[in-house]
């Protein structure tokens, strides 16, 4: 039974966590944009349902191009409106025939304005509706209060020549813990390079130690930065490092990660993934960004899956519980940076209690043109590089043998990335043993 101690918050930042509308942080959450699928999801007018900060909603694509996101369920008799069907203009309910916009009207109530026109029942009728933008291949919601900001235009939505993919994947935890990985530099070593040696078989050797870590805010989020026993104060982890993309990215050149709240609870991962191709292969345009989603779960032994990048970290975030008690932690120096987004947060819950913008929100458009972010290697993915350097430098050329990110890349995906690059299967060496994606060495795919 529940007592009033158990309604007590455990911890200061327990806060965080909610994703709910009405509470602190979740209306903190609806002032900024959230990518919710990509577009070529949606290619074909249609619906999709989405669940997003415990709000379950319909996106739609009606047979004139417009995108709407609407209450899951009809404002006549409820019934589920994925399972619409969409008109010239906006998405009619299977059940009675109520036509909606992406504005929230009711354009048609067609028993109603056939039987009793006079009574205009469909004026008074209003849906919750909320607005989509395309962006980068990415289709963005914003569920918060007028005026909305701008989507923010990253500048590697607009690099070019490049092998565009995005990767997603549902997550049986809270958002928060997720995206604290975001500034977690530490972890690549354990996470990645060295339990993959044990996955792998081996015992070692393991991987360069971090001596010393460093995070610092900037205008769009934060910068972490690390030195290795193999690096110096000269490398660019060190004097660039990568990126916490405010509010909810993890932006480390090659790629972006985001971390979507379905609810408290799930948490839908969003990666987008560029891939320069080689200078020989320049002008190249990809006209449609591929989508595709990976399983989480070995279903031959339920246990998470731990082959890929991303799917380790997967399991270090369902590790924590399915929200994350921080009255149980014990934070280390090398967790500065997590304290710090968290007191961004924190102060932001201030900032718009007192009716101001929190961090990273966008409104001018001569700022929101490409806004360049400090990434380490961001020059590489601009200019790109030969065929010859990429098959020299390990990192590239393993990232040619397989996508190394997540399991689960469709066949025709991988197809096409291999078109787009110019290299073919059979060219390719099988995956080496070992490479060190930290190696202070140049990257280019
Ligand atoms: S329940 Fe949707 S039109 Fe009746
Ligand atoms: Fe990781």
């Amino acid at each position: 039974m529940a007592n009033d101690s158990e309604a007590e918050p455990r911890s200061r930042w327990d806060v965080l966590s909610q994703t709910g509308a009405g509470t602190p942080m979740g209306e903190l959450l609806r002032r900024y944009w959230w990518p919710i699928a990509g577009a070529s999801e949606l290619e074909e007018p249609g619906t999709k349902p989405v669940r997003l900060m415990g709000e379950d909603l319909v996106l739609y694509k009606d047979l004139g191009g417009r995108y709407g996101l609407l209450d899951r369920h009809c404002r006549h008799r409820r019934a589920d409106l994925s399972y619409g069907y969409v008109e010239a203009c906006g998405l009619r309910c299977n059940y009675h025939g109520w036509l909606y916009d992406e504005t929230g009207s009711c354009l048609a109530q067609p028993y109603e304005d056939l039987a009793h026109p006079e009574a205009r029942l469909k004026d008074e009728i209003r849906i919750k509706a909320y607005p989509v933008e395309e962006l980068g291949g990415l289709l963005w919601a914003y569920l918060g209060p007028e005026p909305r900001p701008l989507v923010p235009d990253w500048e590697f939505f607009s690099w070019k020549n490049g092998f565009r993919q995005i990767v997603k994947a549902e997550i049986p935890c809270n958002w928060f813990q997720c995206q604290e990985n975001s500034i977690d530099p530490v972890h690549f070593e354990w996470t990645h390079s060295n339990w993959s040696v044990r996955l792998a078989g081996a015992a070692g050797p393991y991987s360069p130690r971090h001596v010393k870590v460093d995070f610092s805010e900037f205008d769009y989020g934060f910068q972490y930065k690390r030195i290795r026993t193999d690096t110096s104060a000269e490398d660019r982890l060190w004097t660039i490092g990568r990126v916490y993309l405010w509010p909810n990215g993890l932006f480390t050149g090659n790629h972006v990660e985001f971390r979507v709240p379905i609810d408290d609870e799930n948490t839908l991962s969003v990666m987008w993934h560029f891939s320069r191709v080689p200078k020989e292969r320049e002008l190249y345009v990809q006209n449609s960004i591929p989508t595709w989603q990976g399983p989480i779960t070995d279903p031959e032994t339920g246990r998470w899956i731990t082959s890929h990048v991303m799917n380790q970290d997967f399991v270090t975030w369902v590790g924590q519980g399915s929200i994350a008690d921080r009255s149980k932690e014990y934070l280390g120096p090398s967790d500065r940076g997590i304290v710090m987004i968290r007191r961004r947060f924190l102060n932001d819950l201030d900032a718009i209690s007192e009716g101001r913008d929190p961090k990273a929100v966008i409104r001018d458009p001569a700022v929101n043109r490409a806004i360049p972010l400090p990434v380490a290697e961001r020059k590489n993915f601009i200019d790109g590089f030969t065929r010859a350097e990429i098959m020299r430098d390990p990192f590239s050329r393993r990232n040619l043998q397989g996508y190394i990110f997540q399991t689960g890349q469709p066949a025709e995906v991988r197809e096409a990335f291999l078109a787009a690059m110019g290299f073919t299967e059979a060219e390719l060496a099988p995956p080496d043993d070992r490479f060190d994606p930290l190696a202070p060495v140049s990257r280019a795919v």
